[in-house]
């Protein structure tokens, strides 16, 4: 096999701390899922990796309120996520979680390299403490006034402005477990020096020139303001203990969760592998060989950590290679007929919930809209009314309508067989020639992460046969000159295997069923399929109505 016959793609690890919304699943979970789909497609060895984000303080804080335990909470949500993303066809390869024995081990690995490679430094320091709770109070534990932007932020995270936040700096800061304004304490942390891998990050990113612009741009401007070191540890008990027992100084803590979760996606392959009757050690063929891509698609809010503090990490490693790319998406808002948009927030109800959703509404249209929408460059709003429309007039109108006119056509007057081409026809080679070039083409998007772009080549695709059936109009042509009718037919049937084929990647569902009323068996469903037409005679099934309408 040649080089990117194999691809490595990872989508940021949820929170086992929340339900999913439509704004996480349009950000990294459908565009990965999508793309990974596509590579399957395309004959490519694809390792998909995904699992829940267990530790930090999101986990405990819930398990608090709720009067149960991180492990409690971290599982149940863990379980409903793996239901929303099959309910949404997203297919990931393995879906881990980080608080496996598995991940304490490889996490404490990594530190210890780090540690032994000169880039963790041991420091007291001063940190925010609950005096009512009886804790330090690390991360999203403090709230405050961002001293960036003036916004409201969290103690590591700044959601307004996407800057890093030191809790210290914070204005105004409030425990968010009791709302009592904390002291400040001194306790001893080990931090991450990024900071000696300025040079060679900016560097390395600055080569990236197929990056999308605001990624690269965010992180560079990034180094441009100076990497600061960084704690990698905290006064937790939930957590990947500090694995260093010979230094008193380390009881009691436990790994930052932003630097055990990255690390998560080399466990679960090893995970995956294992799964597969494969030693764990060969997530090395994987994560340590130049020929294979790895793609970490993410939200907007974790570039700083996918597109510096986890390639510094790498380096810090020293033998893993760097990611191939970090395809990040922006939010995705939320607005409602006649209100302006706002962000998805669970307190104002302006989110819409994976499980909510799929209580009656059906995936494919979700993930249609969710694409027609991709923030690729900037936030998009998510409008109820819109999705029902599009789902009307593009999908019921005009996807499905063609495939349903088609094998109807085939059904009564070509005894629901692929009729043999009859006499050549301009218009029909014309689409001929498109449907040679077309997965191509698509293909060609799709490899660049302009995914709304491949998606709208798809749904052009059904635009073109609507016309050509109309021009052609098979019910004249069936009268007068049956051979020419012949030929718009096949033609026809071309046009829905290759929609059926090249669907796949957006619109899982509706590709399968479609293929199922072509016969397609799964070898024949390979994306280079799409270019060549259905050999004549091939009996074709029922056509079912592929979408419903949205009221
Ligand atoms: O922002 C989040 O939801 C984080 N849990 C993402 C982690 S991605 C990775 F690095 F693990
Ligand atoms: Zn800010």
């Amino acid at each position: 096999m040649g080089p990117h016959d194999r691809v490595l793609i990872t989508a940021a690890l949820p929170y086992a701390n929340g339900n999913l919304h439509v704004g996480h699943i349009g950000g990294s979970y459908l565009p990965a899922d999508t793309y990974a789909r596509y590579c399957r497609s395309a004959g490519r060895e694809v390792l998909f990796i995904c699992g829940s984000d267990d530790h930090g303080v999101p986990a405990t804080l819930t398990a608090r309120t709720e009067g149960c335990t991180p492990r409690e909470v971290v599982t149940r949500y863990h379980e409903a996520q793996v239901k929303d993303f099959q309910g949404l066809g997203i297919r990931f390869d393995i879906y881990g979680s980080t608080s496996s024995p598995q991940h304490a081990a490889a996490s404490q690995e990594f530190f210890l390299r780090v540690h032994r490679n000169g880039f963790l430094e041991k420091r007291r320091t001063k940190q925010l403490y609950d005096a009512q709770a009886g804790i330090f109070l690390p991360d999203r534990y403090v709230t405050g006034t961002c001293p960036f932007c003036g916004q409201s932020a969290l103690g590591d995270q700044c959601e307004h402005c996407g800057k890093d936040q030191d809790a210290l700096e914070l204005i105004a800061p409030r425990s968010a477990i009791t709302g009592s304004v904390p002291q400040v304490r001194e306790t001893t942390h080990w931090y991450f020096r990024q900071d000696l891998l300025e040079g060679k990050l900016r560097e390395w990113l600055a080569a990236k020139e197929s990056w999308r612009a605001p990624v690269q741009n965010f992180a560079l401007g990034m180094l441009k303001q100076g990497l600061k070191s960084r704690a990698i540890t905290r006064d937790l008990s939930w957590g990947v203990p500090v694995p260093l027992p010979e230094d008193p100084d380390a009881e009691g803590k436990v790994l930052y969760v932003w630097f055990d979760a990255p690390i998560g996606y080399v466990t679960f392959t090893a995970d995956l592998l294992e799964e597969r009757g494969q030693a764990r050690e060969r997530y090395a063929d994987w994560w340590k060989n130049p020929e294979v891509p790895i793609y970490h698609f993410i939200g907007e809010d974790n570039i700083v950590f996918h597109a510096l503090m986890w390639p510094a990490m790498l380096m810090a490693e020293g033998t893993f290679q760097l990611p191939a790319n970090v395809v990040a998406n922006c939010f995705v808002n939320f607005q409602f007929p006649g209100h302006d948009e706002e962000k998805m927030s669970k307190s104002r109800g302006t989110a819409v919930w994976i499980h909510e959703y799929l209580r009656d509404g059906d995936p494919d249209p979700l993930r249609y809209y969710l694409t027609f929408i991709a923030p690729e460059a900037q936030r998009t709003a998510f409008k109820p009314d819109d999705l029902a429309r599009r789902t009307n007039d593009e999908l019921v109108g005009t996807f499905g309508n063609f495939i349903h006119r088609t094998l109807t056509f085939a059904a009564r007057y070509f005894d629901g067989k692929v009729p043999e081409p009859g006499i050549p026809v301009a218009e029909a080679e014309e689409v001929q020639t498109h449907l040679k070039a077309l997965p191509r083409l698509v293909g060609v998007e799709l490899d660049a992460f302009r995914l709304k772009s491949a998606m709208g080549m798809v749904m052009d695709l059904a635009r073109m046969g609507n016309r050509f059936f109309d021009y052609q109009a098979p019910w004249k042509q069936r009268k007068e000159d049956p051979a020419r009718c012949a030929t718009t037919l096949h033609t026809c049937l071309h046009i829905v295997k290759a929609l059926a084929i090249l669907s796949e990647p957006f619109m899982p569902f509706t590709s399968e069923k479609a293929a199922g009323f072509l016969g397609l068996s799964a070898g024949e469903r390979g994306w280079a399929a799409a270019a060549t037409p259905l050999e004549a005679g091939r009996p074709l099934g029922a056509a079912e109505p592929l979408f419903r309408k949205i009221e």
